[in-house]
């Protein structure tokens, strides 16, 4: 029995936790392995409602489950940062979900913005440090409202949490056995300190227990580049924080949007967290017109992360083929040719 935290949060997350929860159960079915869900109201209703962002004890509750699957969090009647930081970041970090895994596949039929592109290119994955960096929140403002306002936001990597993200990748780049390819996407020419440590751990790591694995390095910048021009040289990238925010967003649109895109918030020692990675999308809320297939593939990274690795496969392939049927007409809200409801019948029929 799998035990699934529910958290369908704001806006549309709700519409696209309902369509995950279709295909989850026919996989249940079809897989003949038996779960429990229990809904939390974590999001910008409930802190609006109680001024309350995580209650007493949330975390400790979620570590009871087996994995956590996210909706949405953003709601646009709370000022930015409260709910990215009381909630999101705060599960992040205290559960110490350290991996953000975020596949970036083409699937077929799916339109990507890069000209004469296509499925054989654009598979790569890319692996995001999680509780470090610019995130921690160390730093501070001083004189604040003055013109003397002076601010500090501090990047802090430790050798410990590079050398952790740096260990995954290598185990994945293996485990994909693609092109044996890993990719350090950091800027090691500027950020001389903390990529100084990225650097070394990469290396120490990959000359110590990676020998087949090749190592690549890219400047974020130029990696940004890359990425539009030459997908296909990608296989396993790993970088920090911040960097990989903004890559995945990257990689995002160039798999087709965030009407697909998905990721997890990994912890391979504990409890992990998946989410489509499109936000609350006010403004389609409650139309049935947002494209749940993020929240799909969502869910099955989900299914691989609690060892359901068939059933995992089975929701991939659902997926493929409602996207080689050809009746979604766009990954886009409003523009699928069907609701969102209708799209979450359809692939778990053809789980
Ligand atoms: C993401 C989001 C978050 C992040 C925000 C909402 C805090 O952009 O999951 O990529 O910056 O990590
Ligand atoms: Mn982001």
């Amino acid at each position: 029995m799998h035990n699934i935290a529910l958290i369908p949060g704001d806006g549309t997350g709700p519409e696209v936790t309902a369509e995950a929860l279709k295909v989850l159960e026919a996989a249940a079915q079809v897989g003949g392995f038996t779960y429990d869900t229990t809904t939390l109201d974590f999001g910008g209703e409930r802190y609006l409602r109680t001024g309350e962002t995580l209650p007493d004890g949330a975390i400790d509750d979620l570590r009871q489950f087996d994995a956590i699957f996210l909706g949405a969090i953003g709601h646009p009647e709370v000022l930015p940062g409260i709910l990215e930081k009381n909630i999101l970041l705060r599960i992040r970090f205290e559960l110490d979900q350290y991996i953000n895994l975020r596949p970036v596949k083409l699937y077929p039929n799916v339109e990507t913005p890069l000209a004469g592109k296509g499925p054989e290119d654009i598979d790569f994955i890319i692996v995001r440090e999680n509780t470090e960096g610019i995130y921690t929140g160390m730093g501070g403002v001083q004189y604040a409202g003055t013109p003397n306002e002076v601010s500090t936001q501090i990047h802090c990597t430790t050798y410990h949490g590079a050398s952790r993200c740096v260990r995954y990748a290598f185990e994945l780049t293996r485990a994909r056995a693609r092109t044996n390819q890993l990719h350090l996407v950091a800027k090691t020419n500027v950020l001389t300190y903390v990529h100084g440590t990225w650097w070394r751990a990469f290396n120490e790591i990959g000359d110590a227990d990676f020998p087949d694995i090749t190592r690549d390095y890219a400047h974020v910048d130029a990696a940004t580049m890359w990425m539009v021009k030459n997908p296909e040289w990608f296989d396993v990238v790993v970088t920090e924080n911040l960097f990989g925010d903004i890559i995945t967003d990257l990689g995002a649109m160039i798999q087709g949007g965030m009407g697909i895109a998905a990721g997890g918030n990994v912890n391979p020692e504990g409890v992990s967290m998946f989410e489509p990675i499109g936000g609350s999308a006010p403004k389609y809320t409650g139309q049935g017109v947002i494209n749940p297939l993020a929240a799909i593939n969502a869910m099955q990274m989900l299914l691989d992360d609690i060892g359901e690795h068939a059933a995992a496969q089975r929701v991939e392939s659902a997926v493929v083929k409602a996207l080689e049927s050809g009746r979604f007409e766009s990954m886009s809200a409003g523009r699928m040719g069907m609701s969102t409801s209708e799209a979450g019948d359809f692939v778990a029929s053809l789980v």
